[in-house]
């Protein structure tokens, strides 16, 4: 059975104390559920990762970085490896998102390379994918998540592209207040199990946990994760709320 997930990505924003107090407040409104049916996980900046690993209670909530280095260690300025956001008691490592792609020129080959490497340590990518608004309009969402897919995981073994999640966020939805429609969400997370089927059989797509990103909020969160494909969220702006993202992690 997969997983369903809902994973709060703070982006660049909060300051290390208010990222403590963000986090402890999820924290306890997440350990009074009684049911633990959907992994919460938080990703703040690097500086903030040790910390808010230390505050939540493990069984909870779950700790991401945002980012990583492509390299294992060494002369790399201003790099953090996935070894030292393990030792920070993260599980999880984003990779790909589209602002990385965007900002930091990201590419295919770069990502492979983090996938490997946090795969390596035991760690879990949440690798995004996601079409520009430009190649939607062509008609070529499809052929551009499916490249992205193909270029940085589709060389892992079975086994190990097991224990990837994965995150659709069409890039026009992201921080934009345009939400893709359900439709359109569910729409391209089936495609996604569809080609991952394709490549792994049917079993490993079944397992693979396949997320939604792009202006969700607490308001469209439930009719999006109602899709049979939806199997959770990557939220940006709304987990910066304490009582938005638990409001999001309830509408499963
Ligand atoms: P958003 O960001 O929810 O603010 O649109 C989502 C993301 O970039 O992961």
């Amino acid at each position: 059975m997969r997983k369903k997930i809902v994973a709060g990505n703070w982006k660049m924003n909060n300051s290390l104390n208010r990222g403590i107090e963000l986090a402890a407040e999820i924290n306890k409104m997440v350990r009074k559920q009684d049911d633990h049916d959907v992994t919460v996980v938080l990703s703040p900046p690097y500086i903030h990762l040790a910390d808010v690993a230390r505050i939540v209670d493990k069984d909870a909530v779950a700790v991401a970085a945002q980012n990583c280095a492509s390299e294992p260690k060494g002369a790399y300025t201003g790099e953090i490896s996935v070894k030292m956001i393990k030792s920070t008691g993260a599980e999880y490592i984003i990779i790909g998102h589209s602002e990385r792609r965007t900002y930091y020129h990201e590419d295919h080959g770069l990502l492979k390379q983090k996938v490997k490497l946090t795969l390596e340590n035991s760690l879990i990518p949440i690798f995004c994918c996601g079409e520009h608004l430009n190649e939607r309009e062509a008609n070529n969402h499809f052929e551009v998540v499916k490249q992205q897919l193909t270029d940085s995981l589709f060389d892992l073994p079975a086994h190990e592209f097991g224990k990837v999640v994965v995150a659709y966020e069409p890039v026009w939805a992201i921080g934009t207040g345009v939400t893709a429609s359900s439709e359109q969400a569910q729409e391209m997370h089936a495609y996604i199990r569809s080609i991952i089927a394709d490549k792994y059989g049917d079993e490993v797509a079944e397992n693979t946990s396949i997320l939604y990103g792009g202006s969700c909020k607490p308001s469209n969160a439930k009719e999006l994760f109602g899709n049979k494909d939806v199997d959770g969220g990557l939220i940006g702006g709304a987990s910066l709320e304490a009582s938005d993202f638990f409001a999001i992690i309830n509408s499963f």
